[in-house]
């Protein structure tokens, strides 16, 4: 018999009850799924992207269904930060549940100019989405450049002491080049993967199903895409990482988590099961009885290499830290609840992720300067 489990992380300087959150867009701001269950239940709930107006989207076609998942045009559709203020926030607040805004922008202005008016009375963090076009440079993503990554999120940092979360886009080349910019400016955690671009085509109208001509894909044809591109983001920086994409599952969070997320989000299967965030959180917690776990903490990393441990993104470590002195590969080396793996190597000496730092200053000027002199050289 265990005591009790727990599934407990800690994230960016905030303690969340459990590793599973639901993701933006999937949950608009919570209201349609409080008859269901308390929300205080999920690990976190984040926001419907939000804008500095009220914003009504596309036209016409929005979605289409994939064998495996589904295509959405919405266009961030959502009724901006004021009513957030006003109506949404207060009213979130109240559930106890832990609130990540998501914000949504179509300039490095318009991102500000919602960061700058979240307070902690209707936010514990922001989640900066920058898959949206930046209309001063052609359309382009934000998400898909490393210098527009870094102007935004730097600017963003400069607008709020809250916690900040960079949503990184999978439709680049390498994904680590993004999250490197993101970290540089000052971000204090990532969140990854967004839809990835796709299309369908009507055959008898002969014209592309969404109006809008593509669309984002998600749900689980995305998830093995999300696991490789979480795999790859971890070993890169040393800030925290939360999985998304295609999580239906216990299994499947399971998996984020051992591949060095710190937490997940829920998105698409939200749609098609509403319960399946706490049908995901029991599965966790059979997962750690059946073998012999008591902190999901164990769990962040475990499947990846011995001495990956110094690349950083690691959960707080040692004896006092917020895993209770458990290392972060148990069963890699000393300090976890497993037996140590016959093969693994001596522990690699651990460092801990660097404190948050409110400003991005020279240092991240600096940081960036030698990623870009880098990226040069490569
Ligand atoms: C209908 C819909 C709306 C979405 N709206 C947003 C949004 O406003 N901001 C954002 O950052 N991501 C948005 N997303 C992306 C999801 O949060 C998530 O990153 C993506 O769907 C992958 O996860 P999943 O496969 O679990 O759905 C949206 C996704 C869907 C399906």
């Amino acid at each position: 018999m265990m005591g009790e489990l727990d599934l407990s992380v800690e994230i960016a300087g905030i303690r969340f009850p459990n590793p599973v959150w639901v993701a933006s867009g999937c949950f608009n701001y919570g209201r349609e799924f409080a008859h269901l269950y308390p929300l205080r239940e999920l690990g976190a709930i984040c926001t419907k992207g939000t804008a500095p107006e009220p914003w009504v989207g596309n036209p016409g076609v929005r979605m289409a269904e994939t064998p495996a998942g589904m295509l959405n045009a919405i266009g961030l559709m959502n009724p901006g930060v004021d009513h957030y203020l006003r109506v949404d926030g207060p009213w979130l607040r109240a559930q106890g549940v832990k609130i990540v805004v998501n914000i949504v922008g179509r300039t490095v202005e318009e991102y500000v100019r919602v960061a700058e008016r979240l307070t902690p009375e209707v936010a514990d963090a922001v989640e900066l989405n920058i898959s949206c076009p930046n209309v001063k440079e052609g359309g382009l993503a934000f998400g898909t450049s490393p210098r527009a990554t870094y102007g935004v999120t730097a600017a963003v940092r400069r607008a709020t002491s809250l916690p900040l979360f960079v949503k990184l886009s999978p439709n680049v080349t390498d994904i680590t080049e993004l999250a490197r910019a993101a970290e540089a400016a000052g971000a204090d955690g990532l969140t990854l993967i967004n839809t990835l671009l796709g299309m369908a085509i009507d055959i008898r109208r002969r014209r592309p199903v969404l109006d809008n001509v593509f669309g984002g894909l998600s749900g689980p044809a995305i998830k093995p895409i999300a696991l490789r591109m979480v795999w790859q983001v971890v070993g890169a920086v040393r800030i925290p990482v939360v999985g998304i994409g295609g999580i239906a599952t216990a299994q499947d969070a399971l998996e984020f988590l051992m591949a060095g997320a710190r937490a997940v989000q829920v998105g698409t299967a939200c749609f098609a099961n509403p319960r399946a965030p706490l049908e995901i959180i029991a599965g966790i917690r059979q997962f750690m009885a059946e073998n012999g776990i008591r902190r999901v903490t164990e769990l962040i990393g475990a499947a990846r290499p011995a001495g990956e441990a110094a690349l950083g993104n690691l959960p707080p470590l040692g004896a006092g830290g917020a895993d209770g002195g458990h290392g972060p590969f148990p069963g890699y080396g000393p300090g976890g609840d497993l037996p140590a793996r016959s093969d693994s190597p001596a522990p690699t000496p651990l460092r801990r992720p660097e404190a948050r730092h409110p400003d991005p200053g020279p240092r991240a000027g600096e940081a960036l300067r030698q990623w870009l002199k880098d990226a040069d050289r490569a």
